[in-house]
């Protein structure tokens, strides 16, 4: 007879133990965590059917109840903020797809949080059942009583009770931190709840893979150009990476195009990501506070690191909801690697 697995704790279970750690907590945080997980399921039941029906052909615009079937990142858009917010806990939500921060109703709680989220991250792979994901981060109002304002989002990541992501993938998971490590969590669909599956994920101090797309290359700068060319062919002899893999040998790539499912391989195997930024993008593609912020929070909790190319992420104070950064994320001796070769190739112009 088939043995259940031996660790069977919900995602809910594991939401409430990390309250019972802040005995004075209204329960308003783990409220919001569980919508966000609830959200993410129901945001996985839909690109599971939207994969099919696109693998099979069977509809164009329209669903089989005759619906208009809606733009995926669209849909996951809409289930997060009818998910979000309906219990008064949070006072401002900022989209990827929406302009302008959104201020729900707050007249059932205290409004004490602020959600920011790519709600469909790597959407250009949908359509080809590449695995996308979601990404959202948690901050706190600066001003409990006062009112909030348009500005009372723009916070460094540092500020971040908590962060995470979810890959629908070939299963779908749920990675989150709240500052107690960093726990990813299997769905298992028969039963519709999310399973802890990786306990306290520990991200390889360095590593033998980067993620970046190369086809940019003549649109980076010498120190970005000189970065790719050592982490092909081996760092040079000034190196401190002794025993890596990549002394003297190069390493190996990885892209998906899907930031998350980029970022989730290499914080489980170790790897370094790279979104530098090109002559047209000065600052990249990648936006700091619904991707780079909360991925970095996430990659600090599991011992890595995150930087614009000259500092952690995690200190850039934004002044725009979807400014854009350059990105450097992954394990912790490869992005210090590449800040001081950027440095060091800035300073020698
Ligand atoms: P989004 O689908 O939320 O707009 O994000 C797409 C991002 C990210 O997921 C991915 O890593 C990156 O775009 C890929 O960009 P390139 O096609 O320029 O490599
Ligand atoms: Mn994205
Ligand atoms: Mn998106």
């Amino acid at each position: 007879m088939t043995q259940p697995p031996k660790n069977l704790q919900t995602i809910e279970s594991h939401i409430l133990d990390l309250q019972e750690l802040h005995p004075s907590a209204s329960g308003e945080f783990t409220g919001l965590l569980n919508d966000i997980t609830f959200a993410s399921k129901v945001i996985s039941r839909e690109v599971r059917k939207a994969g099919l029906v696109d693998i099979l052909g069977e509809t164009g615009d329209e669903n089989v109840q005759g619906e208009v079937v809606q733009k995926l990142d669209d849909y996951a858009n809409n289930v997060f903020m009818r998910c979000l917010g309906t219990k008064g806990q949070v006072s401002i939500m900022g989209s990827e797809e929406v302009a302008e921060p959104i201020f729900p109703d707050t007249s059932q709680g205290s409004g004490t949080y602020i959600v920011v989220f790519d709600p469909l991250d790597g959407s250009s792979n949908i359509d080809v059942n590449v695995s996308v994901g979601t990404i959202f981060g948690i901050w706190k109002k600066k001003n409990r009583l006062a009112n909030v304002g348009p500005e009372d989002v723009l916070q460094p990541g540092r500020e971040l009770v908590a962060a995470g992501y979810v890959i629908y993938g070939s299963s779908t998971m749920f990675v989150y931190s709240a500052g107690h490590g960093v726990h990813g969590f299997t769905l298992d669909p028969s039963i519709g709840e999310f399973l802890l599956s990786h306990e306290n994920i520990k991200t390889p101090f360095r590593s033998c893979i980067y993620s970046v797309n190369e086809a940019y290359e003549p649109k980076w700068s010498p120190e970005v150009r000189e970065v790719l060319r050592q982490l092909k062919y081996g760092r040079d002899t000034t190196s401190t990476r002794k025993d890596a893999p990549g002394k003297g040998a190069g390493m190996t790539a990885r892209y998906i195009g899907s930031l998350v499912s980029d970022f989730h391989r290499n914080l489980l195997k170790g790897g370094v990501y790279l979104y530098p930024p090109t002559l047209e993008k000065t600052e990249g593609k990648l936006r700091l506070m619904c991707e780079a912020a909360p991925l970095a929070y996430i990659v600090e909790n599991a011992g890595g690191y995150a930087s614009d190319g000259h500092q952690s992420i995690l200190d850039i104070t934004p002044t725009t909801l979807h400014q854009r950064v350059p990105l450097y994320i992954g394990s912790r001796d490869d992005v210090l690697w590449i800040e001081k070769m950027i440095a060091e190739g800035e300073s020698s112009i």
